[in-house]
């Protein structure tokens, strides 16, 4: 890769031993992925620190949390000193909750430990959003900018909705544009890859956040990591549509990138969301593949006796939570149930001041944030069967806590919720 002075500088060790080995890091991956040089970035969202039990406890074993930034961010064995990062730096979800630990099953140590490892990683100037969705919560990047985010459900977002710029990133890449500022320029960061590969005409209307989950499973699926172009949108989804489409599609393919012609502000036309290439597959979305991905999305739902259920996946706005207590007003959850809503911790306040938390405790709900049951294994003890509104959530609780898990609207998931029983199906 051909480095700039400031790139030779980091990678000559002259700003210190931590960034030499983050230019380290990021010249091996940009080579190995056929990169030619890097781009700037001030926008890095990623994972540091001891968000999991194994994290947490290396760094007790090795000596504290740089070790666990050298091997984990920087995959060094040797332990360096961990400066300030050197640009815009947000966390992502981490694994636990610390509001509601007791709730979620973990022991006071852990939570000791999990502070001490985010006051860490404020320290370093990181901004701790603590979620999965930091464009609802003030990180909004440009048309254009250049990012280095991880989690897939937020790339796609940022790609597609915002027309921001990044490949989906991992905790070692991230760390390291924190550090340096520097991203290898390939994948999503270049014209040509953002171009559409297949497209998708609508058949029938796309409107409820559960049909754009839908939609956006069913799309995964078939087109797996290419770039989706879908035809045939009458009406601009809203953010929480959008939010789900997108973490279903790179739930179950790969997506990282998407064009909804006439909406999303690189497809103005499909022809521009297209460019010089030709789709590879038209594809038609209509009432049968609609319920082909009902269907997937509930594969594992067996037993009608719900134990869980989760909402907030990707992270709930403040307006669905808003859904929530008008659904949940006046009823009280299942004594064989139990709901548990997810939203970014600064959206959780926000619920505080305009009442929403008191009405949904006053339900027997309860609003969380910081993490969500999949990515932080937390889960009422003893749960078997769950439910979500989430294509996503449905797709990965089955895989990763081994329960079943039926996936509806929202209203069919409170209905569960409030009477324990699961009797959602496809309109
Ligand atoms: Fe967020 Fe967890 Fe879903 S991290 S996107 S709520 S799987």
């Amino acid at each position: 890769m051909k480095l700039a002075a400031d790139e030779q500088e980091m990678l000559d060790g002259k700003r210190g031993k931590a960034r030499q080995k983050a230019m380290d890091l990021l010249l091996r991956y940009g080579e190995a992925l056929g990169a030619e040089r890097f781009v700037d970035t001030s926008n890095v969202c990623g994972t540091v620190g001891a968000s999991t039990p194994f994290l947490r406890e290396y760094g007790q074993a090795h000596g504290g949390m740089d070790a666990v930034f050298s091997e984990f961010n920087l995959d060094s064995a040797e332990v360096v000193e961990i400066p300030q990062v050197a640009v815009r730096s947000a966390h992502l979800q981490q694994g636990i909750d610390p509001e509601h630990a007791e709730r979620q099953g973990i022991p006071l140590e852990v939570v000791r430990l999990h502070r001490k490892g985010e006051a860490y990683t404020a320290g370093l100037g990181v901004q701790m959003l603590n979620t999965c969705a930091p464009y609802t919560v003030g990180n909004v990047p440009a048309r254009g900018e250049h990012c280095a985010w991880m989690e897939s459900s937020a790339v796609i977002y940022i790609n597609s909705v915002l027309g921001a710029r990044t490949n989906a990133e991992g905790r070692e890449s991230a760390g390291c544009a924190m550090l340096t500022g520097k991203i290898p320029y390939w994948g999503y960061h270049l014209d040509d890859n953002r171009l559409g590969t297949h497209h998708v005409e609508l058949d029938i209307e796309v409107e409820t956040t559960a049909d754009w989950g839908l939609l956006g499973y069913y799309i995964g699926e078939v087109v797996q990591d290419r770039v989706p172009v879908i035809s045939g949108v009458h009406q601009a989804p809203d953010l929480a549509r959008l939010k789900h489409f997108g973490a279903a599609a790179a739930s179950s393919g790969g997506v990282e990138m998407y064009h909804l012609v006439g909406i999303t502000p690189e497809a103005p036309t499909r022809a521009a969301a297209f460019g010089r290439k030709q789709p590879v597959l038209e594809i038609r979305y209509g009432k049968a593949e609609r319920r082909l991905a009902y269907e997937r999305a509930n594969v594992t739902g067996k037993s009608r006796d719900v134990d869980f259920v989760m909402l907030g996946c990707p992270h709930y706005t403040l307006e669905q939570i808003g859904d929530v207590c008008r659904l949940l007003e006046g009823k009280r959850v299942h004594e064989n149930s139990e709901l548990w809503i997810f939203t970014p911790r600064q959206t959780r306040q926000l619920a505080d001041a305009k009442g929403y938390t008191r009405i949904i405790e006053a339900a027997g709900a309860h609003l969380m944030s910081d993490t969500c049951s999949a990515l932080g294994r937390v889960m009422p003890k003893g749960t078997r069967v769950a439910a979500a509104d989430s294509a996503k959530q449905s797709h990965y609780l089955p895989a990763i806590m081994g329960v079943e898990c039926w996936f509806g609207t929202t209203a069919d998931c409170v209905d569960a919720a409030v009477t324990g029983r699961w009797s959602g199906g496809l309109a």
